[in-house]
């Protein structure tokens, strides 16, 4: 492989902070790395020697285990932590915690945490290279890479493709960071959702706000549905779920208005029936499940790069 200039930085905090070469360096990575996956010997070394460490303080499936897969099959050691098995249930700090680990001779910390920022806190103050993997309401890049991927995939393009979100934007991490991943490869992104789930003047960004699910879904290339946080549901955010199902459920008659060949995506986890009914899940044209497998590819294509601009920096500092 040869993205000798991949990324250049030693940590991933955003898609806020990625240069456009950047983004198209991890994707064409990804292409790889998915050969990698489908080959039948799974096992690499270009992390050989190296060590990866997840520290969530939130609950994960797809990502979490997508990064411990994604190390293991780039031939790393990899370690888990989490908020309730750890000592932060003796009170200990984020930052002590981060420390700790560090000094285990990590080379790669890969954060969730409900805080937005967190990431962004840590990252200068440890040796590791710090992957956001979801901080607060921020960003979730790697969910927006692995989007980015399927639908290069599927689509054979991202400039120009018109792309709908659907649901609870205020508290989505996904939708930000798929809002500034594609809105810097030229695409047209749509929201819908709740006046009290839509941030406050987000036509600013470029955005176009739709008055409806089928206003947003009109011509579009790609539909993508958002996670409810039926959690919230105490706050008011919305009268009730039926209501919520009549007006921003994505069904048959919504997916007529976006173009014959538009993908049905999601994040996971999926509200079954909130969000989506089980026959758009699992319809001919979703591509959710695709989602979770081209995102151990887009992590292990995350880390290889990454490693490379740590191997840059350490020959850099000592001919220095
Ligand atoms: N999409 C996503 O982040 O899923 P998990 O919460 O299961 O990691």
């Amino acid at each position: 492989m040869s993205y000798e200039e991949g990324l250049r930085r030693k940590d991933l905090l955003g898609i806020q902070q990625l240069g456009v070469d950047e983004i198209y360096a991890i994707l064409d990575t990804a292409r790889n790395m998915k050969q990698v996956m489908e080959s039948g010997n799974k096992r690499t070394a270009y992390l050989a020697g190296k060590s990866v460490v997840t520290l969530f303080y939130e609950n994960s499936t797809r990502t979490r285990a997508s990064f411990d897969f994604a190390a293991k099959y780039l031939g790393a050691s990899a370690g888990a932590l989490s908020s309730s098995g750890s000592s932060t249930a003796k009170g200990e700090s984020l930052l002590d915690t981060a420390i700790t680990i560090d000094r285990m001779a990590t080379d790669f910390l890969i954060l969730r945490h409900q805080v937005s920022g967190s990431p962004h806190y840590l990252a200068p103050r440890v040796r590791a290279s710090v992957i956001n993997a979801g901080d607060g309401c921020n960003e979730h890049p790697t969910q927006a890479l692995l989007d980015l991927y399927t639908m290069r995939d599927r689509l054979g393009r991202l400039h120009g493709l018109r792309v709908a979100i659907i649901g609870d934007i205020s508290h989505s991490r996904v939708a930000r960071s798929n809002l500034w991943a594609l809105q810097k490869l030229g695409c047209d992104v749509r929201f819908a959702g709740p006046g009290t789930m839509m941030p406050r003047f987000i036509e600013q960004t470029g955005v176009t706000r739709c008055r409806s699910v089928e206003e947003a879904a009109d011509g579009a290339d790609v539909v993508m549905g958002l996670r409810i946080q039926l959690e919230r549901q105490a706050a008011g955010l919305f009268p009730s779920v039926p209501e919520y199902v009549r007006y921003y459920s994505i069904t048959d008659e919504v997916l007529a208005h976006a173009a014959p060949h538009a993908l049905i995506m999601h994040p996971g986890p999926t509200n079954h029936g909130v969000e989506m009914e089980t026959s758009i899940v699992e319809h001919e044209r979703s591509v959710i499940h695709e989602q979770v497998t081209n995102g151990v590819a887009v992590r292990m294509a995350v880390l290889y790069l990454l490693n490379l601009a740590r191997n840059r920096r350490q020959r850099g500092a000592r001919s220095a």
